[in-house]
């Protein structure tokens, strides 16, 4: 016969937060996010710290470099998807880690030969008035001129004249080496009044344009994460196949840290695999089995955990683990997060971070197509698990080399605008909710949390009820 659990497995919507004694020092401005990434001893810094508790899901639907950059903006960490070739998943990494804030690889260029109609052209094209004049009108030619909206007036000028008579030559430019940091272009654009400085190689190539107008936008992400040389933090996903050569590529392409992903923890690949990379990397501990929102593990194959009560088990038994050995696992909940309330009941639970794939692939930084549907924008997510992506090293159980069947959909997600702002208005609720509680770090979160079950019926209480809605074309988030 069976093991029967006693109790159902639960999700997060069957749980509530019951308010505690919030005190003039908790409110949201003093709230902090940070939390470990990795595991660490009672009284060290974890090796990797992450500044708000968010990771994106590693799904080719979700996380590539562009998105990983605009997540780490803003403090949290990509897991670039690992279904696809080490080379191509090495490159994403790569593009994360040689991105430099404010350091823009010019996209409108030109050479002197052209003429003012080109220019205006491409001003029509891609909507930028600075245009880099190089030998051979690439962005990393030799560097021969500016044109701005200020070299010409199209009154006065022929559409014939040629760029190289009204540009902004080199040697009235003022640019800078190759090795000026951020803040040094910064000074100089500033002492030299310019709108855009030009940074150089030592044989007088363009490498990039600083714009003066992007310092304040620079100045906008306090958050951001960054490891020791300045560069973004980026995770890399891997399998259990072909770890022995995904995993020194990924480190060599320069991943702070990976992920095992795998639609099951508890097999014999994780331990091998684990086992061979274990002596070099931190632990953490992901949680979480049919609880996606494009999962059908658990109806096509009848087995996972309401998500819940997965991270409220793992959770007790990382406390104990602690209590006994002194090291600290951090927990990841990954999937399942359907509304901003879902975050903090998975942090009060005793999370310490969440993986969202659903929340992300709605964002313009997502890798999937935006299509209008029904006069409403969408865009693309598909499950790994899906016959779209073709995930089998993800749930291959060591037999045969692909997707017997499906375990997740392909579907649409409604659009819902920049990361940025999503991810600051969430957890802008989520702050506001631990003061509620009376919590001002997610430590004090796990350990004054009070929560409740709650009935079918008081679900029902806890939404808008017994009025007519005005207007009830968006869903709560
Ligand atoms: P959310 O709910 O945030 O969940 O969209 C994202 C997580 O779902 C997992 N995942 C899948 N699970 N079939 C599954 O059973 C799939 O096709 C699939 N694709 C992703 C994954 O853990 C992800 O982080």
């Amino acid at each position: 016969m069976a093991n029967y659990f006693d109790e159902p497995s639960r999700t997060f919507s069957e749980y509530l937060l019951i308010p505690g004694y919030t005190d003039e020092n908790c409110i949201p401005q003093n709230v902090s996010l940070k939390t470990p990434l990795t595991k660490f001893k009672r009284g060290d810094e974890p090796a990797i710290s992450l500044n708000i508790p968010l990771v994106s899901a590693i799904m080719q639907s979700v996380s590539n470099d562009t998105l990983a950059i605009a997540l780490a903006k803003e403090g949290g960490i990509s897991f670039i998807y690992g279904s696809q070739s080490i080379e191509d998943e090495a490159n994403m990494v790569r593009r994360v880690k040689s991105y430099k804030a404010g350091f823009v690889v010019s996209d409108s260029n030109l050479t002197p030969e052209s003429t003012l109609a080109d220019v205006l052209e491409l001003v029509e094209r891609k909507g930028h008035n600075t245009i880099a004049v190089t030998d051979d009108g690439s962005a990393c030619g030799k560097l021969l001129g500016i044109v701005t909206s200020r070299d010409y007036r199209i009154s006065r000028m022929s559409l014939d004249l040629k760029v190289k008579d009204f540009m902004t030559p080199r040697e009235r430019l003022v640019t800078a080496p190759k090795d000026t940091t951020l803040a040094e272009a910064n000074d100089i654009i500033w002492d030299h009044k310019l709108n855009t400085l030009p940074i150089v190689d030592d044989d007088d190539n363009l490498m990039y344009l600083i714009f003066r107008k992007d310092y304040d936008a620079h100045k906008a992400h306090p958050n951001e994460l960054l490891d020791s040389s300045k560069r973004y933090i980026v995770g890399a996903g891997i399998n259990t196949l072909d770890y022995e050569k995904r995993v020194p590529a990924l480190v060599e392409a320069g991943a702070d840290v990976l992920c095992i992903d795998s639609s099951e923890g508890y097999t014999v690949w994780q331990k091998r695999t684990l086992d061979f990379i274990r002596a070099k990397y931190g632990d953490k501990v992901k949680v979480g089995i049919g609880g996606g929102s494009i999962c059908i593990t658990r109806e096509t194959k009848g087995i996972g955990r309401g998500q819940a009560t997965a991270v409220i088990e793992v959770a007790k038994a990382r406390d104990e683990y602690f209590e006994k050995t002194g090291i600290y696992i951090p927990i990841c909940s990954d999937g399942g997060i359907v509304h901003d309330y879902h975050m903090t009941l998975a942090l009060a639970m005793g999370a310490d971070f969440l993986m969202l794939g659903r929340y992300f692939a709605r964002f313009d930084e997502s890798p999937g197509n935006k299509l209008n549907l029904n006069g409403n924008y969408v865009k693309e997510y598909w499950g790994e698990g899906s016959n779209r992506a073709r995930n089998w090293q993800r749930y291959d159980l060591g037999g045969k080399r692909g997707l017997s069947f499906e375990e997740g959909v392909d579907s649409y997600v409604p659009y819902a605008g920049s990361l940025k702002d999503n991810v600051q208005r969430s957890l802008h609720k989520v702050k506001s909710t631990m003061c509620n509680c009376g919590a001002i770090t997610l430590e004090q979160l796990h350990k004054c949390a009070k929560m409740t079950l709650v009935s079918a019926t008081s679900i029902v209480e806890g939404g808008a009820h017994d009025v007519i809605q005005k207007n009830t074309s968006h869903l709560p988030i």
